[in-house]
C-alpha cells in the first residue's frame, strides 16, 4: 500500500527548515504534497502565488514531491487527495502544545488521517518564517536559513539589490 503524505503550512516564506522535512518527509513515504493554507486571516507577506513558485521550484530535484494550495479543512483535503498522513514539523517544546491540539482536532475530524511528528535538523531548530522577515525586514542576513532564491526575493521586496 502507497503512503502519501501531506505537509500542510503557511510557508510565507519557506525556510531551510521546512525544505529539510521535506526531504525528510520524500525519504519517508511514498509521496509528498506540500499544501499551501490559501484565504487565512492573516495577510502574507508573499502571494499565494508566489509561494507556490518558491516552493515548486526548491523542491524541483525531489520527484516524489508536489506542491499545491488548500482551503478550508485540512482533514477533508487530505481525503480529497487521499493522503492518509499529516506531517507537522516540531522544533522544540514550545511547538508540541499548539501542534498536539491540532493533531487531536484533526483526528476527531478524521480517523483516516494520522498525523506525523518529525524533527528538523537541529541547525534550523530556532528557525521560523516569521523571524526570517523581520531580520531581512531589517536588512540583516538570512543567507542559509532560506533557500538562495527565497534570500533573493526577500531583498527584492525589501528594495535591496538581490
Ligand atoms: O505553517 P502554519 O501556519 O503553522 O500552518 C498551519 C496550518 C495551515 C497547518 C493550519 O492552520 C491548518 O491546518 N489550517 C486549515 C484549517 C483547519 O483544518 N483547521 C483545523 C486544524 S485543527
Amino acid at each position: 500500500m502507497k503512503i502519501r503524505a501531506v505537509y500542510p503550512g503557511t510557508f510565507d516564506p519557506v525556510t531551510n527548515g521546512h525544505l529539510d522535512l521535506i526531504r525528510r518527509s520524500s525519504a519517508l513515504f511514498d509521496d509528498v504534497v506540500v499544501a499551501i493554507l490559501r484565504n487565512t486571516d492573516k495577510t502574507p507577506f508573499f502571494s499565494t502565488e508566489e509561494r507556490v513558485e518558491m516552493l515548486e521550484s526548491v523542491v524541483r530535484e525531489l520527484s516524489n514531491v508536489s506542491v499545491t494550495t488548500f482551503e478550508g479543512l485540512l482533514v477533508d483535503f487530505a481525503e480529497q487527495i487521499k493522503a492518509s498522513v499529516i506531517v507537522r514539523g516540531i522544533r522544540a517544546v514550545s511547538d508540541y502544545e499548539y501542534e498536539l491540539q491540532m493533531a487531536l482536532m484533526n483526528r476527531r475530524l478524521s480517523s483516516r488521517v494520522e498525523t506525523v511528528f518529525m524533527m528538523p535538523a537541529e541547525t534550523y531548530s530556532y528557525l521560523s518564517s516569521r523571524l526570517v522577515k523581520e531580520v531581512s525586514a531589517h536588512g540583516g542576513s538570512v543567507h542559509g536559513l532560506v533557500p538562495a532564491l527565497v534570500e533573493r526575493r526577500l531583498k527584492r521586496k525589501h528594495g535591496e539589490p538581490a
